[in-house]
């Protein structure tokens, strides 16, 4: 079954084909980030024109790259939540049209189990159950996969999600929108033990994050040093930073996997493309000797393979919309 998958929720225009939810025919990704950096991080209603500009030429991209037409496509899969309303609006208004003209069922996807999903793509034998970390810029949730299109959220981020915390921080110190990614490339040359940072907990909800305290100490050693003339090495903060943030996210996740007698670990998410974070999580699994699963770094930012992926086992689970179907800034992943 050939599945053609839609994306447009935050600031990439995004189409696959995917074949029975494990093999990637085409996968186009128009990124806007280049026009969003000019302004420190996505200005929505940008997004939402240029979304509505990219996605006929990147939909008949992905259609000309795996040599197929639409009435060769079985299904068309959309994420339909969550994320920026007007960009989510532009790919289900869309991929309606193609539904409609193609006479085909229209998937509705949410994002974050597209996110999850990236990982059938890049591991063919992974079978649900897992326990999944999922870490993109806007959430941070620790998932319970029990089947496909059954899952469960065993903790989230009371505030900021991690990538957001990279961002912002990576923002203070002059690396440009999106700074997580380049926030990751510089810790690499730093030293983690340098600064001193919280680990925020949750109180009364040990499996839940909380980064908003440890970007406002981030913050507010940057004024400080500023204040006083002092200069801050940036590299040596970016590494400590970065193992504040992967420790809280690891603690929660290693006791999450106790907790849940995991079989099975993987991650899922722009934040799962983090250097630190993949080797924690690897050292994790040897001690456990749990076997781990990351999406392939091509497949950890947003993309539409995986929303076709997601699609495939929604459609299987009989999980289709009609014309009616409308786009939510926010949705449980459940
Ligand atoms: O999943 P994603 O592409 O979009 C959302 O659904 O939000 O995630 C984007 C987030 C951004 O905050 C970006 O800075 C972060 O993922 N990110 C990283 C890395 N690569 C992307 N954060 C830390 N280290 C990275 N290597
Ligand atoms: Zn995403």
């Amino acid at each position: 079954m050939i599945i053609l998958g839609i994306e447009s929720s935050c600031d990439e225009t995004a189409a696959a084909l995917v074949e029975d939810g494990r093999r990637v025919l085409s996968s186009v990704v128009a990124s806007q980030v280049e026009e969003h950096k000019l302004y420190g991080g996505v200005v929505p209603e940008i997004a939402s024109r240029r979304h509505s500009e990219a996605i006929s030429g990147v939909t008949g991209e992905a259609l000309a790259q795996a040599g197929l037409s639409l009435g060769q496509v079985d299904a068309i899969a959309v994420t339909y939540a969550p994320g920026l309303i007007g960009a989510l609006l532009v790919g289900v208004n869309f991929a309606k049209g193609l539904a409609l003209a193609g006479d085909l069922p229209l998937v509705p996807v949410h994002h974050l189990r597209g996110h999850i999903a990236a990982n059938y793509l890049s591991h063919p034998g992974l079978e649900p159950p897992f326990l999944c970390l999922v870490v993109s810029g806007g959430h941070s949730h620790i998932v319970q996969v029990e089947d496909y299109t059954q899952l469960q959220v065993l903790a989230r981020t009371r505030d900021d999600a991690a990538g957001e915390a990279f961002d912002k921080a990576a923002r203070a110190m002059g690396i440009p929108y999106p700074g997580g990614v380049e926030l990751d490339k510089i810790a690499e040359t730093g030293d983690p033990l340098a600064y001193q940072l919280p680990r925020p907990k949750v109180e009364g909800s040990p499996l839940d994050f909380s980064f908003s305290g440890l970007k406002t100490a981030a913050l507010n050693l940057l004024h400080n040093a500023a204040q006083r003339g002092e200069a801050v090495c940036v590299p040596d903060l970016c590494a400590s930073y970065r193992r504040a943030v992967v420790g809280c996210l690891m603690a929660s996740f290693r006791q999450a996997a106790r907790e849940t007698g995991a079989k099975r670990l993987a991650a899922a998410g722009g934040v799962s493309a983090n250097r630190l974070l993949r080797r924690e999580l690897e050292a994790f699994s040897q001690e456990a000797g749990l076997p781990l699963f990351l999406p392939e770094l091509s497949l950890c930012g947003d993309n539409a393979a995986m929303i076709a992926a997601q699609g495939y086992y929604e459609l299987l689970a009989g999980h289709q919309a009609g014309m009616e179907l409308n786009a939510y800034a926010q949705r449980d992943i459940q």
